[in-house]
């Protein structure tokens, strides 16, 4: 019997999806450029309709014709490199599928080349780590639409299911599924910082112990925050070393790594114009995070302010710190969400926000309960310029700003760094300012460099000779 799909690429993320896929009822064929990973596959097989190949055409004529071959390897050069050996043995009408962090200009080059060649080729994102790719992952097509309905009904199966609905939908042409899970990847790097923060005040100014924050982390996750990342954080908080007895997370090194999604995320903002700012003080503060051994000489060498005796109302503060969090979120989402927007008019994509935020809901790793919520938004109103002036979002906002305001402040002045909350009131407060200071910088860029400005009562382009 010939296999439904192939799966080549075996690290975890890889086998996972194969086991997925098989477990869902398709005959997978695999196959890894060494041997080792398709052998430890093998050894997990138990009844699994999975089938391993040792050489490439072996693997590509065993799959059912229109053939579907499911890349899980790691991005960049190795994508061309499996796309290069599994061409010759490909034809008319068999698609491709890369399922990696691949960058989305990548896709849209990959895509036309194998278009000239009438091969099919869908770039995927997939969240929802190791566990997600095993269990249900969200699944973020793109490429033509009549190639991503050949692939469609494995997709689904294998993807999260939240209300009966699966946490796939297609996205829109050539890189639009990359370009979705980069800024995926961007939010998430926001809402992990803003985590991470929120921690910090609850340990270094409510003095609260691991345990204690572990307690909060899980009562806020069976309310509004309820999210993936709120939930995991209890986890890791309640997580003991074996070696010290100590909490994990006092044991872990202070430096945070990165393998590229987030800076993309701002890169691609930056290069067009699209306030990302917390997404990018995000990215920011893992790399002055990495600068571990100068921050520890600075810390001998800076002052702060004096230390502040005064103990604050932990009841009170607990329930600011929790509007500064929710405020927080929402802004990273909903600079991402405008991402899309603007990009999606940029590229002329078509980006369905509203099915974005529903796939979000389950498998990935920014699922949160509000997802919900920034769905209805943009069903109720698909042109929607920014989540935050959205009804339901602003009136939140407007309840719990002074909890963002507060927290923030207080970090202000007791020296310690909220670079993603503080972001977030920056761009909350900086977004709903109808005049801006910005009337002085045209005056400067005129002043200096005769760049000209406009006026706002008439109009036209002016320069004036100040001198
Ligand atoms: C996911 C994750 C996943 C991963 C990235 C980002 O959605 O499953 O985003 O793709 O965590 O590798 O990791 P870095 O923090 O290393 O950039």
């Amino acid at each position: 019997m010939l296999n439904t799909i192939g799966v080549i690429g075996l690290g975890v993320m890889g086998s996972n999806i194969a086991l997925n896929m098989a477990r869902k009822g398709e005959q997978v064929a695999v196959y890894n450029y060494t041997r080792d990973l398709t052998d430890q596959l093998v050894e997990k097989l138990e009844g699994q309709t999975i089938t391993p190949y040792y050489e490439i055409q072996e693997f590509v004529q065993s799959l059912k014709t229109p053939r579907k071959v499911f890349v899980m390897v790691t991005a960049g050069k190795a994508i061309d490199s499996v796309i290069g050996s599994l061409v010759p043995y490909l034809e008319d009408g068999d698609v491709i599928m890369d399922g990696g962090n691949s960058h989305y200009e990548d896709t849209e080059r990959r895509y036309d080349e194998l278009k000239s060649k009438g091969i099919g080729y869908l770039g995927i994102g997939i969240s929802g780590g190791e566990v997600g790719a095993l269990t249900g992952p969200s699944i973020m097509p793109g490429g033509d639409h009549d190639v991503y309905e050949k692939a469609a009904p494995i997709l689904t199966k294998i993807a999260a299911q939240v209300d009966g609905d699966a946490c796939c939908t297609y996205i829109g042409p050539k890189g639009a599924g990359h370009f979705v899970k980069m800024v995926h990847n961007g939010i998430e790097y926001a809402d992990m910082q803003l985590i991470a923060e929120a921690y910090t005040f609850l340990r270094e100014r409510l003095q609260l112990s691991v345990n204690e924050i572990a307690d909060i982390f899980e009562t806020w996750n069976q309310g509004e925050l309820k999210s993936y990342l709120i939930e995991i954080t209890a986890e890791i908080l309640r997580k003991k070393d074996e070696e010290t007895g100590l909490p994990l997370i006092d044991v872990i090194l202070d430096k945070t790594g990165q393998k590229g999604t987030g800076k993309w995320t701002s890169i691609q903002a930056t290069d067009n114009g699209i306030p990302a700012s917390i997404i990018t003080e995000s990215l920011f503060a893992r790399y002055l995070s990495s600068l571990k051994e100068e921050r520890v000489v600075a810390d001998h060498i800076l002052a702060g302010p004096e230390s502040d005796e005064q103990s604050l109302d932990q009841d009170l503060w607990i329930e600011y710190i929790r509007q500064a969090l929710y405020v927080g979120k929402v802004c990273a989402y909903a600079q991402g969400f405008t991402q899309y927007k603007m990009s999606s008019e940029l590229y002329d994509w078509d980006l369905p926000l509203q099915d974005i935020a529903l796939i979000f809901r389950g498998g990935c790793i920014i699922r949160a309960e509000f997802l919900n919520s920034i769905s209805e938004a943009y069903q109720a109103q698909p042109n929607l310029a920014n989540l935050l002036i959205s009804p339901y979002f602003a009136e939140k906002v407007k309840d719990y700003q002074m909890g963002l305001r507060k927290v923030v402040c207080d970090g202000v002045n007791s020296g310690i760094s909220f670079p993603c909350l503080s972001a977030s009131l920056t761009y909350y407060d900086s977004y709903r300012t109808g005049i801006s200071n910005a009337s002085l910088l045209q005056a400067q860029r005129d002043y200096f460099g005769a760049h000209t400005y406009e006026r706002r009562d008439m109009p036209g382009v002016f320069h004036t000779n100040w001198q």
